[in-house]
């Protein structure tokens, strides 16, 4: 080779590498992604971390990397925000950036890739939908129109369990009658229906296939094949069974709900009598063309397991909290008795009235977060957070879990103490007005079912503790409270066994 041409080689070959170093350089210093544990080459962290991402595992990084950390979960950045400030920044300051949802696998097949509400990204869509959705369930009105309902939903639960030699012996798993309640508040809402009983045969149907959909998208064992897309050919049959599941609830819904609504409306014409209810109001939508069939079909699936299964785990939280605090149970019972007066079953507007049943409820959702890291959301572009440079589409993660019961926050976090928002904490609301108590979320994509979840909770716990003593069952010195925490969900583990004493009026 002649001489001339080699040096050219190497000068070239020099120029080369030294370019590569600048851009890596200044890439480098003008992309600075937030800090995490180191990751391997394709699969990232998750030999280290594995499936089971949740608030405890976000909760251990957060203490070793910071309030922002970056986990890369093979392919997948996974973004966890762990303090007030940047809470802020995610929620409110930059909302729209962050306004976003990251879906899985599993939920682009429940949600038909987006066509929902809850899991649709931020923008035409998702305003069209949540302003359809809003009128029919999400305002004052609503509640003044349903809070009859809810009370007298209330008045049957404890007409039963009364009615149950077993609860006030062995005790009975209050669970599945409270669940039965709540599809009832919630269906009335949406269909103008309740079940009779828990054995109804529509009923059961509804409740095993959503505790289907439920079951297998909570599950944290399908994580994988979302972090690494090579792999999602191990998920093909759980795939097929969420299809499966997904086809089955859209028929159940449309044929045993929207049909027969449909038939009702035409039969009553222009002038109808019966109460106009929320799928009414989504057929008239569809109707004037704003939203399509699936999109109807999608509201209700996102309300079958948002509204109803959210206050079902929230109820049964608080009922193992109640029976393993005795001294707060009787307090509450005391607080109603003195305020409302024996035996006056609490009303909408009595919870208001009574400011122990609301710390009971915001403890409860404090210590229990029933969405510990919100539902995930995602932005759409690259973004700053912190100081830091946010991948985009990054899986964000707000840890309000954590945010609830950081030491660094809050007096004893551990302890259940409603006392706790009349003194160091009288200021918290549940609405998110400071950023360390964000049980329902805040700013756009935040929880419009606040609305509902809180005077359905404190009319049922009211009730119950007005009517009962709550008891461990024989041979029991403590309800089990450990927790089973799935891709959104913190659920108690065990279904517990309550006994339910009545509590005659004096
Ligand atoms: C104790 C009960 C409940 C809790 C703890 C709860 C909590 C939450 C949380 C944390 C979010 C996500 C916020 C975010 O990502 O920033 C959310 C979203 C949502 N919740 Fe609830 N929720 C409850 C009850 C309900 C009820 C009763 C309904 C309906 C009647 C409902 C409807 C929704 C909807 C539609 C969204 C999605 C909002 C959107 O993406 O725009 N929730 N909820």
């Amino acid at each position: 080779m002649d001489l001339l041409l080699l040096q050219n080689i190497l000068l070239s070959l020099f120029a080369a590498v030294s370019v590569a170093v600048v851009v890596s350089k200044l890439r480098g210093r003008r992309f600075k992604p937030p800090p995490g544990p180191f990751p391997l080459p394709i699969f990232g962290s998750w030999f280290q971390i594995g499936n089971n991402l949740d608030h405890h595992i976000l909760t251990h990084y957060a203490k070793r990397f910071g309030d922002v950390i970056l986990l890369k979960m093979g392919q997948l950045n996974v973004v966890a925000v762990s303090s007030k400030e940047l809470a802020k920044e995610v929620l409110l300051t930059q909302g729209v950036e962050f306004g976003s949802r990251s879906r899985n696998i599993v939920f682009d097949v429940f949600t038909g890739k987006g066509q929902d509400m809850i899991f649709t990204e931020y923008g035409d869509h998702w305003r069209k939908m949540r302003r359809i959705v809003t009128v029919p369930f999400f305002t004052n009105k609503v509640v003044q129109q349903y809070r009859g309902a809810w009370e007298a939903e209330a008045a049957k639960v404890v007409e039963d369990v009364r009615g149950n030699p077993e609860a006030s012996t062995n005790g009975i798993v209050l669970r599945t009658r409270l669940q039965l309640m709540v599809y009832n508040n919630i269906y009335k809402i949406m269909f103008d229906m309740t079940f009779d009983n828990e054995d109804d045969p529509l009923f059961v149907k509804v409740k095993e296939t959503n505790g289907e959909r439920s079951r297998l998208g909570q599950s944290l064992e399908y994580n994988f094949g979302d972090f690494i897309p090579f792999l999602r050919p191990f998920l093909k049959g759980y795939l097929k069974i969420c299809k499966e599941v997904t086809r089955r609830r859209l028929n159940l819904y449309q044929d045993s709900f929207v049909a027969l609504r449909k038939k009702l409306a035409s039969k009553e014409g222009t002038e109808r009598n019966g109460a106009k209810c929320a799928i009414d109001h989504f057929l008239e939508a569809q109707k004037k063309g704003e939203i399509n069939d699936d999109n109807v079909l999608y509201i209700i699936e996102n309300m079958n397991i948002a509204a109803i299964e959210t206050t079902v785990w929230a109820l049964e939280w608080a009922v193992a909290e109640l029976v393993n605090n005795p001294d707060v149970q009787t307090k509450l019972r005391d607080e109603i008795n003195t305020i409302l007066g024996p035996g006056i079953q609490v009303t909408e507007a009595d919870t208001h009235k009574l400011p122990y049943l609301q710390a009971v409820i915001k403890e409860t959702l404090r210590l229990r977060t029933i969405v510990p890291c919100l539902l995930p959301h995602m932005n759409l572009q690259t973004a700053k957070l912190g100081g830091y440079d946010i991948p985009a589409q990054s899986r964000v993660l707000v840890n309000a879990w954590r945010l609830a019961n950081d030491p660094t926050n809050w007096k004893k976090p551990e302890e259940f103490r409603p006392e706790r928002f009349f003194e160091e904490e009288s200021k918290i609301e549940t609405n998110g007005n400071d950023l360390k108590y964000i049980p329902f979320g805040v700013g756009r994509r935040s929880c419009p079912g606040i609305l509902i979840a809180m005077p359905v909770l404190g009319i049922t716990l009211g009730r119950l503790v007005q009517n009962f003593e709550m008891l461990c069952p024989p041979g029991v010195d403590k309800i089990d409270t450990r927790e089973n925490n799935g891709q959104f969900a913190m659920r108690i583990l065990k279904h517990s066994t309550v006994v339910l004493k009545p509590i005659g009026v004096v």
